[in-house]
């Protein structure tokens, strides 16, 4: 690779200067400079848009109200990832939102249910703003709920997210087996840190005086509930699985006894909630080959298991749409939106975008050899487009994903240098975490989203893109093995597998009408706005409630 090759980028605040591009050095580790200068800093938004706490709670009004729900129910939510990590920085300690679907998802509705959030501390500065439990309040300038930090040291992370929850469950869930390992200490690591999950939960629910709830996020929990069942038997449980579930046959690739001790282990749920029925029914599937004492009724999708009955269900996630297309909406929105059509996509030129963390689930390697193969066949759609890479580092501490990121950066350097022009550089790369309002400009100013994950439990990016298209110019070109295909009726659906297929996909979304696009965009717009992450909320707190009327009442006729 030649030293000095062009990489464009841009940042929020060259957006609104007009330098553009950095001459970057290849040899330097991370080719990415960090040109988005914007981490997704909480209390930097409120302080430049004061008004916005108003607008939100004005709007929170006129919404649904989810917590008559709850009533006196202490709402207490469980994840990996924290909403809001405290980091040191140069200036003091700043507060970052860290990038992923859950947290997008959960933060709108905790900020609804005010409950308490028990999550891994990994913020370098998290125990500086802590109390002695763990906890703070959130979010900064707008505290409503409570963050419960629970503290891992460097065996616990190697083990229990690097190791079995990221190099095991992670690759079997979506199925790209390749990246599949086993050892024995990241499966004991994974069981000792879900106990002290279970642990800090208990106690959550132990200091109220009321009833309480506990919600389970994810993978990296297979276990939890059943410990937290054994430590408060009558405690409600549930647990949202954000990723896909395999099936059988992949599931058993994790060695005998431990592949039975994660089903068991989600079977300490009262509810067990997927994205797509596909994979709550390949959960059933896998409980009934491999949990011997489990019986399994699979048209109402329940277990009975040790006394008890664990509800299956299908509850598709959704964004904060009103949050997005207000941000889409704003002035300086607006105005970002005009400055990018403005350098990226003059005249009939058009503007691609597509918004990733650097993972081996989201397709960016099959997405950039479609463009290569596209422009290498058809040298006339040279010019035609430029594509604005956001793709933010992830999980670096995993050789595949560094070597990923590597290999992203290397292969947009060598499309740009193989078809760009003094006029133009096909591919833009922002190799940052950006802040969420500058996100929604970037969608509302593209003509063309690409969505092309392998495998992807949902995927909020094809949502949030929708939301944002309040022109309704755009084009979501969208990978059928996301559970958005399977609820996005409007898109344009293709398998990234088939390079000539995913060319395809993106000449027809380059020359489809304006009014075939506003037509699309209009019913997906409508969809999205009938199944928003208050919606989806609603339906599971409806469905918890539902189950704990039926329980009550058994319980009281025994
Ligand atoms: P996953 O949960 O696997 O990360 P999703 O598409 O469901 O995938 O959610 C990703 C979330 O992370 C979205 O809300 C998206 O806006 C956000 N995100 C992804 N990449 C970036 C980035 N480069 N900068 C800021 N946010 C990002
Ligand atoms: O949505 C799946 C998920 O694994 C979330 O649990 C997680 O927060 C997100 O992807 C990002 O991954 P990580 O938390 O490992 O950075």
């Amino acid at each position: 690779m030649r030293v000095g090759a062009r990489v464009t980028m841009v940042s929020d605040t060259q957006l609104d200067d007009d330098r553009t591009s950095a001459v970057i050095d290849p040899t330097e580790k991370k080719c990415g400079v960090n040109v988005f200068r914007a981490p997704r800093i909480a209390n930097r938004a409120i302080a430049a848009y004061p008004h916005r706490a108003w607008l939100l709670l004005a709007l929170t009004g006129l919404m649904v109200d989810i917590t008559h729900y709850l009533n006196d129910c202490k709402f207490i939510l469980v994840s990996n990832r924290e909403p809001y990590e405290h980091m040191r920085g140069p200036g003091g300690i700043e507060v970052k939102q860290p990038a992923g679907g859950l947290v997008t998802a959960l933060d709108p509705t905790m900020r609804r249910t005010h409950g308490t959030w028990v999550a891994w501390g990994s913020g370098t500065a998290d125990r500086d703003v802590s109390d002695e439990t763990g906890r703070v309040a959130v979010p900064p300038g707008e505290e409503c709920y409570t963050v419960r930090r629970v503290w891992l040291n460097d065996a616990d992370i190697n083990g229990y997210y690097h190791g079995f929850s990221n190099r095991a469950l992670w690759p079997l869930c979506h199925m790209l087996i390749q990246h599949f390992e086993f050892r024995t200490e990241y499966w004991e690591r994974y069981r000792t840190v879900n106990l002290r999950f279970a642990h800090a939960v208990a106690d959550e629910a132990e200091r109220c005086t009321g009833r309480a709830m506990a919600w389970i996020q994810d993978y990296h929990f297979a276990l939890a509930s059943e410990y937290l069942r054994a430590m408060r038997p009558s405690l409600f449980i549930h647990q949202f699985w954000h990723i896909p579930f395999p099936p059988a046959d992949i599931l058993r690739l994790l060695p005998a006894g431990i592949h039975e001790a994660v089903l068991r282990g989600m079977l300490g749920n009262d509810l067990v909630e997927f994205q797509i029925d596909r994979y709550a029914v390949n959960f059933l599937d896998c409980v009934d080959k491999f949990v011997a004492e489990a019986r399994v009724d699979h048209v109402h999708q329940t277990v009975s298991f040790r006394d008890r009955v664990i509800h299956v269900g299908a509850f598709p996630i959704s964004i904060d749409v009103d949050r997005f297309e207000w941000m889409a909406a704003s002035d300086d929105s607006r105005a970002r939106v005009a400055t990018l059509r403005g350098r990226y996509a003059k005249g009939t030129r058009q503007l691609g975008v597509c918004v990733d963390r650097i993972d081996y689930t989201k397709g960016i390697p099959e997405r950039i050899r479609a463009l290569e193969t596209m422009w290498s066949e058809s040298p006339e759609l040279r010019e035609r487009f430029t594509f604005i890479f956001v793709c933010t580092p992830s999980r670096t501490d995993l050789p595949a994903y560094n070597a990923l990121e590597r290999d992203v950066t290397q292969s947009v350097m060598a499309i740009n240098e193989k078809f760009g022009t003094p006029e133009w550089t096909p591919i833009v790369l922002i190799n940052e975490n950006v802040d969420s309002d500058l996100l929604a400009a970037v969608y509302r100013s593209a003509d063309l989203c690409i969505v092309s994950s392998l495998q992807d439990g949902m995927n909020l990016v094809a949502k949030e893109f929708v939301a944002c298209q309040l022109d309704e110019r755009g084009v979501l070109i969208l990978s059928r093995f996301t559970g958005s295909a399977e609820e996005i009726d409007g898109a344009l659906l293709m398998n990234p597998f088939n390079v000539d297929g995913f060319v395809a996909a993106i000449r027809t979304g380059l020359e489809m009408s304006p009014e075939e696009r506003r037509r699309r965009m209009h019913r997906m717009r409508r969809q999205l706005h009938n199944s928003t992450i208050f919606d989806w909320l609603d339906s599971i707190l409806a469905r918890s409630t539902e189950i704990m009327g039926a329980q009550h009442q058994l319980h009281a006729v025994v």
